[in-house]
């Protein structure tokens, strides 16, 4: 046998036995670790369990663990220290209710401009008998009109209970004379032309509504009478409109 394989079949001896000696001292490990467990005394000694049953030192996880230590020595003055943080936080948190409803409402309320535009006041003074004025209102137009007495007498004298949208024209104006309405078609929108239409009032080119002096819907798909407006007499020659 050559030197290169006696060297060869030594080492693998070797191996062998330090392979075979292995599972000896592993398990010689593992009996010390379970004396050491077993021992809760020596591993642990500085642990003290909140599950522990009784003097044996059991261990049980259906144990309710004493939170004595952590409880504070005073109640009273932890409960006036709790009554008083909840009092505070409830001032502070009414507080911020308040002024976020208030800075809400603030900001949904009409602006300036907006309320100088909720009015219009109106001198008819300046309109002859037998005109027409269109004034713009809320971003509609109002048709006002003088009417003439022939005027007047025709509208009160109409068969009204006999349109599509009976109304006497007495319901229609404070003051015969007067005759103030929204300026709106009420088939689709449309402005009306005035002194035009089969009935003298005016007449709806779109889809050819014609009104009467009133403001009457009498021909045409318009299926209503002209809108009236709130409108108020502040003098005798001065109208509010929108109240
Ligand atoms: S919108 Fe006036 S008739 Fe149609």
């Amino acid at each position: 046998m050559s030197l290169t394989s006696r060297a060869a079949t030594s080492l693998a001896r070797q191996t062998g036995r330090q392979l075979a000696a292995r599972p000896a001292a592993s398990f010689q490990q593992h009996r010390n670790a379970a004396n050491v467990a077993g021992n809760p005394n020596e591993s642990h000694a500085h642990v003290t369990s909140p599950f522990t049953r009784g003097a044996s030192g059991r261990q049980d996880t259906t144990v309710i663990p004493s939170f004595k230590r952590y409880r504070a020595g005073n109640e009273q003055g932890n409960k006036v220290f709790q009554y008083f943080m909840v009092g505070a936080f409830g001032g502070l948190t009414a507080l911020g209710a308040k002024d976020t409803v208030q800075n809400f409402l603030v900001n949904m309320s009409a602006s300036a401009d907006v309320l100088a535009q909720a009015k219009v006041e109106v001198d008819l003074a300046t309109i002859p008998e037998g005109k027409n004025v269109i004034i713009k209102w809320r971003g509609k137009p109002v048709f006002i009109r003088h009417r003439t007495a022939d005027e007047i007498k025709d509208a009160e004298n109409t068969d009204w209970q006999k349109l599509r949208d009976p109304q006497p024209d007495s319901d229609r104006v404070q003051k015969p004379e007067w005759l103030i309405m929204l300026g709106v078609c009420t088939h689709l929108g449309c402005v009306p032309i005035g002194e035009a239409g089969d009935f003298g009032g005016w007449f709806c080119p779109c889809h050819g509504s014609h009104y009467d002096i009133s403001g009457r819907a009498r021909k045409g798909p318009a299926p209503l009478n002209l809108e009236i407006p709130a409108y108020d007499f502040a003098e005798d020659n001065q109208v509010v409109i929108g109240t």
